[in-house]
């Protein structure tokens, strides 16, 4: 007899069902923190890989040495090296690693076994535009750190070069952490490695935000820079599965690092989640130019079409962005309009155009449906008719998003 699937099951196929429906057609996603993966790394993810275990990590067991603890694993082994061959090339690294399962897994993994207990890192205060994950509390307090600011406050959260060099010579800290979660414009890194380095600091950058921008050669190439370690998710504007990874030139780094990271920060790595992530990185080392750089002309665009329009943003003086992100000015947007950051975002979401709540707009994702400047004043008119002027913008979005069928750069 076949089994016959319960309500709650036949409701949770229902859900993902409309979720994929509603998130993968009917709205435009401009948060900047996701992507769309493309369709063959979609089918990697679903693929038998999805349950497997590899360890190969070398074990005693009464007398005998183990190379792995599980059999069957002679092709998830070559996927991995494929995958880290990858990044290495589009990153002009000798080093890398996709095994961390997440951006902030990809911090604890530089981390944790660069850093003994007790370090001192600076790191952007999240009120500055930095991650919450390195302020006090989190992760710092998981590893015993003490964390000093690096500031970044200016108007878009810049990093000016000759405040961090007194910030990094006062505060002679063991690694100054890069990154920021509100993130428009790059580093004076190099200025910033030469201080950090005079002071035996090591510079790691969360490129969490970035990453695909990286990839394609756009905003800054952090290992050429000075950074001694570049890390992040790959699921911002790096278009792949939900994961992180880890790159570095330094050989004493990665040896000290790569072998620690099984049992002290993950075990089994997720080998689909791998061969998704190596599909990623094999077509943006095809198309990965142009995709970045489609990224930042149409946030660009985007900013000064908004503007154009009356909505404030941040750094207009500075072209709004050289990421894929763009700020919302809040305190001008409740002062012009009387809404506030996050009623704005509600509303537009009832509209079928996705931003965050806490003002970012992004462009990663628009782009891969094949978006570019010449749409951008387009979508801007129906960001502020549908979010300032409260019109009921949603079926033309929905006419004009039912045009992108197919994912470009994939
Ligand atoms: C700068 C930065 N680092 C790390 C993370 C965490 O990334 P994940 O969600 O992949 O763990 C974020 C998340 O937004 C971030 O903005």
């Amino acid at each position: 007899m076949l089994p016959t699937p319960t309500d709650e099951e036949r409701r949770l196929a229902a859900l993902v069902r409309a979720h994929d429906r509603w998130r993968g057609r009917e709205v435009f996603n401009l948060l900047p923190s996701e992507n769309a993966v493309s369709p063959t790394a979609r089918r990697y993810l679903a693929s038998d890989l999805a349950g497997r275990y590899t360890l190969p990590v070398p074990t005693e067991m009464e007398g005998e040495t183990l190379d792995n603890s599980y059999t069957g694993t002679r092709y998830t082994d070559q996927i991995e090296s494929l995958a880290n061959a990858s990044a290495a090339r589009l990153f002009h690294a000798r080093f890398a690693t996709t095994r961390p399962l997440s951006g902030h897994i990809a911090a604890l993994s530089a981390l944790a076994p660069l850093l003994p207990r007790g370090s001192r890192i600076l790191a952007i205060p999240p009120s500055e535009g930095g991650y919450d994950g390195y302020a006090p509390g989190f992760v710092p307090s998981l590893l015993d750190y003490t964390v000093r600011p690096l500031p970044a406050n200016g108007p878009g959260h810049r990093v000016e070069a000759a405040q961090a060099v007194e910030t990094i010579r006062r505060e002679r800290p063991n690694a100054v952490v890069l990154g920021q979660s509100f993130f428009l414009f790059p580093y004076p890194l190099r200025e910033i490695a030469e201080a950090a380095h005079a002071v035996d600091a090591l510079v790691l950058y969360d490129g969490s935000h970035v990453l695909g921008l990286i990839a394609g050669g756009e905003f800054q190439d952090p290992l050429r820079e000075g950074a001694d370690v570049l890390f992040g998710s790959t699921h911002k504007s790096f278009p792949g599965p939900q994961g992180g990874l880890l790159v570095t030139d330094r050989e004493d780094l990665f040896d000290a690092l790569d072998p620690a990271l099984v049992w002290r920060v993950f075990d089994n790595a997720h080998w689909n989640r791998i061969a998704g992530l190596a599909q990623t990185l094999l077509e943006l080392e095809r198309c990965g130019k142009e995709y970045a750089s489609t990224v930042v002309a149409n946030s660009q665009a985007l900013g000064r079409a908004l503007s154009d329009r009356g909505l404030p943003l941040i750094a207009e003086a500075e072209g709004f962005s050289r990421s894929h992100q763009l700020h919302l000015d809040r305190p001008r947007l409740r002062a012009e309009t009387g809404l506030g950051g996050g009623a704005f975002a509600r509303r537009l979401e009832r509209q079928r155009l996705l931003i965050d709540l806490v003002g970012r707009i992004g462009t990663a994702e628009a782009t891969r449906l094949g978006l570019t400047p010449a749409d951008m004043p387009r979508l801007a008119d129906l960001i502020v008719r549908g979010g300032v002027e409260g019109a009921r913008v949603g079926s033309e979005v929905l006419a004009w998003r039912k045009q992108f069928r197919s994912l470009r750069f994939a």
